[in-house]
């Protein structure tokens, strides 16, 4: 075994990267390409942020025309535990900030204070497990003061980030947070500082920005 080599698994996505968990050492004799047990990881939890709300409208287009910022469209499959089964009618939650880093709501914690949802949206994946958002690239914004448990660290600027909650029937409901590579807030965040694998690239396409981001769900049985 030779725990020092790891390699990416041929499926593209980089969140829930397929690393080798051991090579097999003579499994091939005279064969200089050693066998490969691969290992899926699914995908991390962060946390859910002062920001939710319940209720928010099935859309995927989440910012019209005349919304202000860069454009984004992420696009993604949701997995099983496995990485390669692909759930279809997995329920996706997604909320941001607009591109000055303010949310719909200033109130933490207040979840159904009105009903008027801006850059926020549910929505299921096609039968292919597949789903995509339409929007714009998110603003970051300092973590608000007078949260409990977070007083150290009222005022820090966050990365800029995508919420996600996926629930489907038979895995573990899911709340994480899409983040971007390259985003020189990242390393200094408490949550996505040790969260690499939420960071994707985006890749410019005209005047639009695109990404992919899939996840792993972990088996409620
Ligand atoms: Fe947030």
């Amino acid at each position: 075994m030779n725990e020092g080599s790891l390699i990416t698994a041929d499926l593209p996505r980089r969140h829930f990267l397929c690393e080798s968990a051991a090579l097999i050492g003579g499994a091939l004799v005279g064969s200089a390409v050693p066998a490969v047990a691969q290992e899926c990881r699914i995908t991390e939890a962060d946390i859910i942020g002062p920001f939710y709300r319940v209720g928010a409208p099935f859309q995927t287009k989440l910012a019209g025309p005349d919304e202000p910022g860069e454009r984004l469209t992420i696009s993604g499959t949701v997995f099983s535990a496995d990485c390669k089964t692909a759930l279809p009618n997995a329920f996706i939650e997604v909320w941001q900030a607009n591109s000055g880093g303010v949310y719909d709501t200033s109130t933490p914690g207040n979840f159904t204070e009105t009903m008027s949802f801006h850059l926020r949206g549910v929505m299921y994946t096609d039968e292919k497990g597949q789903y995509q958002i339409d929007t714009i690239m998110p603003g970051r914004y300092p973590i608000p003061p007078g949260l409990a448990g977070l007083e150290k660290y009222a005022g820090l600027t966050r990365p800029a980030h995508i919420h996600f909650r996926v629930m489907e029937s038979v895995h573990v409901p899911l709340t994480t947070q899409l983040y971007f590579k390259d985003d020189p807030f990242l390393a200094t965040d408490p949550w996505a500082g040790h969260k690499q694998t939420l960071a994707i690239d985006l890749k410019q396409d005209g005047a639009l920005r695109r990404g992919t981001f899939d996840i792993a769900l972990a088996r409620g049985f």
